[in-house]
This record gives C-alpha cells, structure tokens and sequence, in this order.
C-alpha cells in the first residue's frame, strides 16, 4: 500500500514536472543507519521533493540492494541457502532481466566490481561491442549529419549483449552454485509472471506507443493492446524458454546457438548490422579497477570503457576544500563541486574510450600535478562558463540502466550496474526471443560535437570502430576504510550516474549521513555541457539558489536522477545497513 502510493505520488509529479522536459533529456526523466553520523544535514527545502519515506534496513550477514523487490528476494534467498554474493549477484542479474525489463536484461552490458573477503578487488566488464561491420559514420545521413533516433530506436543502435557471458564469467571465477541453480528463480519468475506494482507499471508506461509498433512486444508488454494495471500478473514464456535454454547449455546457446541466430535473423531484416560472427567472437574481461583516495576512504571503481575514473578526478580536484564545513549543497560546496566536474566532464569527454582502442591517460588525469593545475583554474565566486573549458591535457593526441549491490556473510561485496541504455533499449524484441535489445550504439560518439541522448558532447576517443565497446558512465563503487569494506555503491541514469554515486559517497563520507540520509538527499549533475547544473527538487534554499545565480550558474530542474542502490557497513556496529532510493519505489533493500 505504501509503495502503490509511494508511485502515484511520483508519477503525478513526473507528469507536470516531465512534460516540460525536452527532447534530449527525456532519457534522464526515464532513468529518468542507524549509524550514529555525526552531522544530521539540515536540507531545506527537502519537504519539496515527491517521494515518501522508505525505512532503513539493517541486517547481521548478508544484503541485497536493488531496483526490483521481487529481485531483491531472489539474492536474498541465494545467500541464506548458502550462496555467496556472487552467486546472488549472478541470480539478481538474471531475475531483473525478467521483473524489471526496462533495465535489467540478457540482451544488454554492464560491469561488475568486486571486493572479496579476502582483500582482492577485481572488475568484470561485459559491455556491448559494435557490430564488426559498424562504421564511424554510421549514424550519419549522406549529408553528415546524425539521423534522429538511428541509434536509439533501430537496429543499427544495437551493441553485441554481453550480460549472459559476464554473468556466466563471474559466476565461473568467483561463484559456488550452478548457472542452472541461480537461474532458475528468475525461470520461475518469467513463467509463473508476478504481480506489477504501482512502480513496475509506471516504467512500462513509458513505452506503451513504442510497444504497439512492434506486435511481438505488444503481445507481452500490453494487455490486448492497453498498458498493464498494478495487481495484473505479467508471464513471460518466451523470455522463460530463453532462460531455460541459457541455464541448459550455457553461454553457447546465447552467442553460438538459436538465440544468436534469432538475434541475428531480427537484425538483418530491419537493416541492423549484427552477424554470427559478431555473437561468436564476444568476450567479457576481467580488468584491474580504478583506484584513488579521499579523506582516508579507497574508492574501487570502474576502469575503461567506463569513465567513472570521473569520479576519481572530481575528487582529487575538491579534496582540499572544506566541504563539511562549508555544510551540504551550501553555495560554496556546490561552486567547488560542479567547477570539478565541468573540468573532468570536460576531460572525460575529450580522452577517454575503449581501452582496446585508445589510450586513456588516466595516470595524467588523476595525477596530483593534474587536480592542482584544475584548482588553479577555479574562480571562487564565479562559474567558468563550459566553453572556456577544454579537455585539459592539450589536443587530443591518438586517440536507462540498473545498478544493484550485494553483501554476503564472509564480507564478499558485489556491485554490479548493467543495461539495455534507454528504457527498454531498442524497444523491440528479436523474433520470439523474449528480451529487449540494447541501443548501447548511442553511447559512442555518433559525430563529434553533436550531443547524445544524454547530452553529452563528446570526441573521437569515442568514435564508433567495429568491435569497439561504447564509452560509459556505469560506476558499479566500492569504497574501503583501512582495507575493509565500507560501502557498495552505484546507480542508474546515463551520464548523471557519475554524478548520483558520487554524491552517495560524499554524503557518507564527507558529510557524515547515514545511508538512509545520503540516499534521500536531493541530487545535482554537471556534465560541461550543456552548461547547466542539473538540480533535484529541494536541492538548494532559495537563497542558495540565488547565491548560484547571482555567480553566473543556470540551474535546471529536473524532477529525479538515479537509483542508488548502496549498502553501508556500519562502523560502529559493524552491521550492514540500506535502504531502498524512495525514487524507485518498486526497489527493495533486505538483509538477514
Ligand atoms: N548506457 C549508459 C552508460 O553506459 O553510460
């Protein structure tokens, strides 16, 4: 009841507050403790933002975070049969794939960080490739100029999935039960359907008009052609026999057997560009995470082709500057911030891409020479307007999304973002297949200069080249305290998710929130471009605002960003503690 009411409060609000929105931020409106902290963060204004409260959890040996309640018991059962987190993970992977279709999926990307309880910190990326026949210009008419919706709502928008083989690797290194053992609740899940609650619904409405174009999708995602009511049972067969053939035989059945070749068959017919081979060649890797300090805190996070090293420059940049003191989104607090993140938007979007391809140079870019020389380019009571900001290391040289997190009881944390990209990818479904393709495509760099569906301004480090993995902004985050576990973070939200995990971090850390405080509070996002802060209702006072204003800020309303799913160890107690992001009121956090 109190989540059916939780999403009507929300959807009334995104209805007045989304229409307004335009174009090219419609994917941001889709993805649109009782620890003892020492500071209670006084936000005004927070009375203002539309989602209720969601009560903290706190649990002894285990957690799972996620955007799908249903999901999130499926990790919690894993783990009290025994299961570790990886193996939770690896089951919530799949189970999403089934109970919160928009994002959670088998026919998209994503990465995994892992800290084990024995001290390893490891990373898994199983991101889309390009298609081996994709071409720079690809998204390009004869005239050059980018064709709206080719990479979103096309074939030609369709990246290689890599969900079933990443989640097949992790669960092979690192797990203890079977594929057929931790796939089968989600088997289940699709078979039997479950019942849809005000805030799965609420994302399926979404895409309703998409979902009559296509016949196949209308058949599952609407109800003789209307949307699903909260209280109908959705079933999934054909997603079910998918499943079932992938628990069976593996990843084989997936990128060498009838599923690739469904895949394939789709793509071809719709002028796409995925072939066999393209399936047959897919890899996921195994890389060493991005490492970097704050305030006696080791941020775990994503290396290449993730750009949360993002997060890491903005940190460097700010690390010196009194935050706390100068208190929660006060003006100063929020100067300092967004001026750190123009600049390493600004380098993130200049240098960084698939490091099978490019360089990064993410030893220059966290250097300490580096943040120094950004500081030195602060104004202290003036915005730097985003066009006299360039990526900072001189010319360019050669070169709607879910995040969970998962605790077990040996101190094994898994924290996974993965993704179809828009809602529902494509928003179409490969034959009988069951499952939405991605439009990861639309990740690269369509033409330099020319925004993304999330704005974002990027160069030709990101250019498309055949079997190169599009640039992202997926920040699956671990953070240590003295080499122990402290917190899994990370979230949804295209490019605001560096933005989202790293204020779930600073708020814990810097401004001494307990989870449950740090994920409530409202959020803000600078990407350089467009020039503008991007700001949650309630994210400044009034006179804050004004304050912003006054310095030479735009600020733009946006009615919510991201889903933090983030566990915090306690470390007074010791105890795991969550809460579910109010945004997403389907989500759950559980414990035991
Ligand atoms: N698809 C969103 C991202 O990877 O950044």
């Amino acid at each position: 009841m109190h989540k059916r009411l939780a999403a009507i409060i929300v959807l009334a609000f995104s209805l007045v507050v989304g229409s307004q929105t335009t174009p090219a931020f419609a994917a941001l409106q889709d993805h649109s403790t009782a620890q003892d902290g020492p500071l209670q963060p006084k936000v005004e204004g927070n009375n203002k933002r539309p989602w209720p409260d969601e009560p903290l959890v706190t649990a002894r040996h285990g957690m799972v975070a996620t955007a799908q309640h249903l999901a999130t018991q499926v990790g919690l059962d894993i783990l009290k049969k025994g299961g570790n987190a990886v193996d939770a993970a690896v089951a919530v992977g799949y189970a999403l794939a089934v109970v919160h279709p928009c994002c959670g999926n088998i026919g998209g990307g994503g990465f995994m960080t892992l800290h084990l309880a024995d001290g390893k910190d490891v990373f898994l990326d199983f991101r889309e490739k390009a298609p081996l026949a994709a071409t720079p210009d690809m998204m390009q008419n004869l005239a050059g100029e980018v064709v709206k919706g080719r990479s979103t709502r096309t074939y030609l928008g369709v990246g290689v999935p890599g969900t079933v083989m990443g989640l097949d690797t992790a669960l092979k290194a690192y797990g203890t039960m079977s594929l057929a053992q931790v796939m089968a609740p989600a088997i289940k899940l699709a078979k039997d359907g479950f019942v849809l609650q005000p805030g799965d619904v609420r994302i399926l409405d979404t895409s309703t008009d998409h979902f009559r174009q296509h016949p196949n999708v209308a058949a599952i995602f609407l109800d003789h052609g209307q949307p699903w009511q909260a209280g109908q049972v959705l079933k999934q067969p054909e997603l079910a026999r998918t499943l079932e053939l992938i628990a069976k035989k593996g990843t084989r059945a997936f990128y060498d057997g009838p599923i690739a070749a469904a895949v394939v068959k789709a793509s071809k017919a719709n002028h796409g560009l995925l072939s066999l081979k393209d399936f047959k060649d897919y890899t996921a890797q195994w890389a060493k995470p991005i490492e970097c300090e704050y305030h006696g805190y080791t941020i775990v996070t994503a290396p290449p082709p993730s750009s949360a090293a993002t997060i890491c420059e903005t940190l460097q940049i700010i690390a010196p500057y009194p935050l706390a003191k100068w208190g929660f989104h006060s003006t100063k607090s929020v100067h300092y911030f967004v001026e750190a993140e123009r600049r390493a938007f600004a380098d993130r979007n200049t240098y960084l891409g698939d490091p099978a391809f490019v360089h990064n140079p993410i030893k220059k870019l966290l250097s300490a020479a580096h943040a120094a020389k950004l500081r030195a380019s602060i104004e202290p009571d003036k915005a730097t307007p985003s066009s006299e900001v360039k990526g900072s290391l001189g010319p360019y040289e050669s070169t709607n999304t879910t995040h969970y997190s998962v605790v077990d009881d040996k101190g094994d944390a898994v924290a996974v973002t993965y993704t179809v990209n828009s809602y529902f990818g494509i928003k179409q479904i490969a034959g009988d297949t069951g499952f939405f393709l991605n439009n990861e495509m639309d990740d690269f760099t369509s033409k330099p200069g020319v925004p993304n569906q999330f704005g974002l301004v990027q160069g030709e480090a990101n250019r498309i080249q055949p079997g190169k993995r599009p640039l992202s902004s997926m920040s699956p985050t671990i953070v240590l305290h003295d080499g122990k576990l402290f917190m899994v973070t990370g979230s949804p939200g295209g490019s605001t998710i560096i933005s989202t995990t790293m204020e779930s971090i600073l708020n814990v850390v810097e401004y001494g929130m307990n989870v449950k405080q740090a994920i409530d509070a409202p959020r803000i996002h600078m990407q350089w471009y467009p020039d503008e802060i991007f700001a949650e209702p309630g994210a400044f006072t009034p006179s804050v605002q004004s304050a912003l204003e006054a310095m030479g800020y735009r600020i733009r309303d946006v009615h919510s960003m991201g889903d933090i799913a983030a566990i915090v160890v306690n470390p007074k107690t010791g105890l795991l503690e969550s809460v579910n992001d109010p945004r997403y009121p389907a989500g759950e956090a559980a414990g035991y």
